[in-house]
């Protein structure tokens, strides 16, 4: 009997010892939770430096996030895009470009964090970044585990050079990594739209974008040969279709913004600001924060027009109709509040009478309706920083070319 029972116990232990090994341990697929309930907003190096990025203009940029009263209306984030990066040593591990970032990324991210600001950072699944510098392809848990050392709380990941890798994959990939370096870090997934990041992204990433890469014009193409960039307007085009898929935690990006950057004219810049407002898009600014003309910091620093972005039920905003050259976009708000976007896309003024009481706006994705004819809400332009009446009355606007009116619209009790 007790030979029966040795040799259980010895079957029992060679059983666990020959399928138990290398299974005590799951790869999480899963993004940290918890992070980016709204949309992040920040500020980026790529749309105004391209690849001229340097420690002391981060630090530089850090000062201005807080001195122009950007960190005040809510931006966080302080990323650097492409070309930081220097070689990776011996063993594998990447360096930041010493003559870049002399003091190294830990003390970058020490100086930011002292700001009460967040530290972002730039990689690329493939084998080399956009830029051309090394990416993480093959070094994902390595790059992982040096990001969360170095104390970074936010990286984009771009999709240059992946020939063969299947994009979920090498998300989820990286996704496990930063899951193993424990550090809670933003994951913005930097694949253009290309596999359709919203079907797979929600729970692997914290925003996706949606586009390849936004230019600094209104409503033009700007064609690179090999890659086309977009204008605000063609960007805003290709949203259709994908506001079911963002919400707390998980939005579209329809990229960064141009804000400030001079292909846009102030009242296209306030309209640019605007849509990704209605859109619930991240707001990353990328001009030179260090230098922004009042009319510039006015637009960024617009805390009516951001919380209308921030607005915690998250829902993306949608367009509801069309009257000659000026669209009407609607997001519903907490509190049954709304927020109603008049966008002119012609270049010419355009006039508008826009009754209420005979419009019924239904939300079929968040089961909401506006209706002025059974309830009367007040109306404040966010642009203009003034109460204007209310829903009883008929709006009559003149909307200059290339221009919005934005209001909030409360529920009067
Ligand atoms: C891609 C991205 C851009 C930027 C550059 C950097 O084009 O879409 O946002 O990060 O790479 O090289």
């Amino acid at each position: 009997m007790r030979r029966y029972l040795n040799c259980l116990l010895l079957s029992l232990i060679g059983f666990t010892q020959i399928f138990g090994q290398g299974n005590n341990y799951v790869q999480n697929y899963n993004k940290f939770e918890g992070l980016a309930l709204t949309p992040p907003m920040g500020w980026n190096s790529w749309n105004k430096f391209s690849c001229n990025v340097d420690e002391n203009m981060i630090r530089q940029m850090a000062d201005a996030m807080v001195t122009t009263g950007m960190k005040d209306a809510g931006y966080t984030y302080i990323n650097i895009d492409d070309c930081w990066h220097g070689d990776r040593d011996s063993l594998g591990f990447i360096h930041p470009d010493a003559k870049r970032f002399p003091s190294g990324m830990k003390a970058l991210a020490d100086y930011v964090h002292g700001k009460g600001l967040k530290l972002g950072i730039y990689s690329d699944a493939g084998s080399q970044t956009c830029g051309g510098r090394p990416g993480s392809r093959g070094y994902e848990f390595q790059d992982a585990m040096t990001y969360a050392s170095w104390g970074i709380d936010y990286l984009k990941y771009d999709w240059c050079n992946t020939d063969g890798l299947k994009a979920e994959g090498a998300y989820k990939t990286i996704t496990a990594a930063l899951r193993r370096a424990g550090r809670p870090i933003v994951l913005s997934i930097c694949e253009w739209g290309n596999d359709k990041p919203w079907t797979w992204g929600q729970k692997v990433g914290h925003l996706w974008r949606t586009t390849g890469d936004i230019y600094g014009c209104f409503d033009c193409i700007k064609d690179n040969g090999s890659w086309k960039a977009w204008g605000v307007m063609q960007i805003l085009d290709m949203q259709n279709g994908l506001r079911q898929y963002a919400g707390p935690g998980h939005w579209n990006d329809p990229d960064m913004l141009e804000v400030g950057n001079g292909g846009l004219s102030t009242s296209e810049n306030r309209a640019h600001f605007s849509i990704w407002a209605m859109l619930a898009a991240p707001l990353i600014a990328g001009n030179d924060l260090r230098n922004m003309p009042p009319q510039i910091s006015e637009i960024l620093t617009n805390k009516e027009v951001i919380a209308v972005n921030q607005d915690p039920l998250g829902i993306q905003g949608f367009r509801y109709a069309r009257r000659d050259s000026i669209e009407i976009w609607i997001k519903p708000l907490e509190n049954d509040s709304w927020a109603v976007c008049f966008l002119n896309r012609g270049r010419a003024a355009g006039q508008l009478r826009f009754d209420w009481q005979k419009e019924l706006i239904k939300d079929s994705l968040s089961n909401r309706v506006l209706n002025a004819a059974s309830a009367t809400f007040t109306l404040k332009d966010l642009w203009l920083k003034k109460q204007t009446g209310d829903t009883r009355q008929p709006l009559d606007i003149t909307i200059p070319g290339h221009d919005v009116f934005l209001y909030r619209l409360s529920k009067r009790n």
